[in-house]
């Protein structure tokens, strides 16, 4: 049993003393622990050896004690997984060197078998349960189905990612096709997850705001939706949509338990758009995280008062920024847990 079950109560839409946090993106570049094993590995090492994947995602329970711990992986791992060559080089960002861009070379794409190519996952997972000493329950996560196919396609981050949607357009067999295979990955590699002891899981569609409402059906939430149906009888699933408020409306429809909402959509809308009844996630403008102490405070509490105290689990809008102090990242945290409503 947990000692600290607020955010599965959360998900569960039970009513909370106080709602959970956690942060996206809590592990890692804001945290100077991090910034020191960072610089003696170089990032897939630090996803691939289980000492290091655990003792990174432990990191900010000690440091800035959310109410939740999200193992530290990367959603690239994936298309790793499925034959596709990524380096991730340091200010780069993610890199594939022959990005797929014909049906030749998605027919070459492969779904893995899990237990060899993701094995260091579950390791992972199991020494970081371990390490958590049930304090608090353990996220894992993977990108969506259409945030992975933006990278493999365009070959590397960009504004837009008018390259993976042009290959979508022009030549839309081949994309479903590999999207198709980024899913029944996907699936297979969330089910081993809750198997190896996540608590929960979230689908990260980092890039879904790029796409129009229609498009949006199409190319990315059938396919997050499969993946909804098919771990929802194992687990709860959080869908985060970057951009992707008009699509809340059709999530609240899903199985899925709780919905992600970045902070360019107000509590109010995003209550009214998912149906009322789903647990929110979200939404504090990672950014405001530069503002002093008092002044987050103060927002955070405004913040929970909007969203309301019940089906709600506080959140950024969006992964931590780097250059956010450790203080202030504490001072959002502690917010949450001195919060009288
Ligand atoms: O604490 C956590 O949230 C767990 C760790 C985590 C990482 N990546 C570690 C990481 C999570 C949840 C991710 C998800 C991820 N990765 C997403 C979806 C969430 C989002 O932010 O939109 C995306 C789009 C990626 C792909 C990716 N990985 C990019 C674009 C980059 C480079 C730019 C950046 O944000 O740093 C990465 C590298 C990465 N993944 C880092 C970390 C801590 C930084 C590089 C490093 O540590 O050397």
């Amino acid at each position: 049993m947990l000692k600290n079950d607020l955010f599965l109560r959360a998900l569960n839409g039970e009513s909370v003393e106080r709602p959970p946090v956690w942060m996206m993106r809590q592990a890692g570049r804001y945290l100077p622990e991090f910034r020191a094993l960072r610089d003696k590995y170089d990032f897939f090492t630090r996803c691939e050896t289980p000492e290091l994947a655990a003792e990174i995602t432990v990191q900010p329970i000690r440091i800035v004690k959310p109410d939740a711990a999200i193992l530290f992986s990367d959603i690239l791992v994936i298309p790793r997984a499925m034959g596709i060559h990524v380096e991730l080089k340091d200010n780069l960002g993610p890199q594939i060197p022959n990005p797929i861009r014909t049906m030749e070379q998605v027919n070459q794409v492969i779904v893995p078998n899990i237990e060899e190519t993701l094995g260091y996952v579950m390791n992972a997972i199991k020494l970081t349960k371990e390490m958590l000493n049930d304090e608090v329950p353990l996220i894992g996560f993977a990108g969506s189905p259409w945030t992975i196919f933006c990278y493999v396609v365009e070959g590397k981050g960009s504004k837009s990612f008018d390259t993976a949607k042009g290959f979508c357009f022009s030549n839309p067999v081949a994309a479903h096709t590999l999207l198709q295979k980024i899913t029944d990955t996907t699936i297979l590699y969330l089910k081993e997850k809750v198997k190896a002891g996540c608590n929960a899981i979230q689908i990260f569609d980092s890039w879904g705001g790029m796409l129009s409402p229609t498009d949006y059906n199409e190319f990315s939430w059938q396919y997050i939706n499969q993946i909804v149906e098919a771990l929802a009888e194992e687990t709860k699933v959080i869908v985060f949509g970057k951009g992707c408020w008009f699509a809340l409306n059709e999530m609240g429809k899903s199985k899925a338990s709780a919905l992600g909402v970045d902070w360019t959509c107000s509590a109010r809308n995003a209550r009214y758009l998912s149906g009322g009844n789903i647990t929110l996630q979200g939404n504090f403008d990672p950014s405001r995280l530069l503002s002093p102490i008092p002044t987050i405070k103060k927002m955070v509490h405004e913040m929970i008062d909007e969203f309301g105290k019940d089906k709600y689990i506080v959140n950024l809008g969006h992964g931590i920024l780097p250059n956010i102090p450790v203080d202030h990242a504490k001072a959002f945290i502690d917010a949450v847990k001195e919060y009288k409503g």
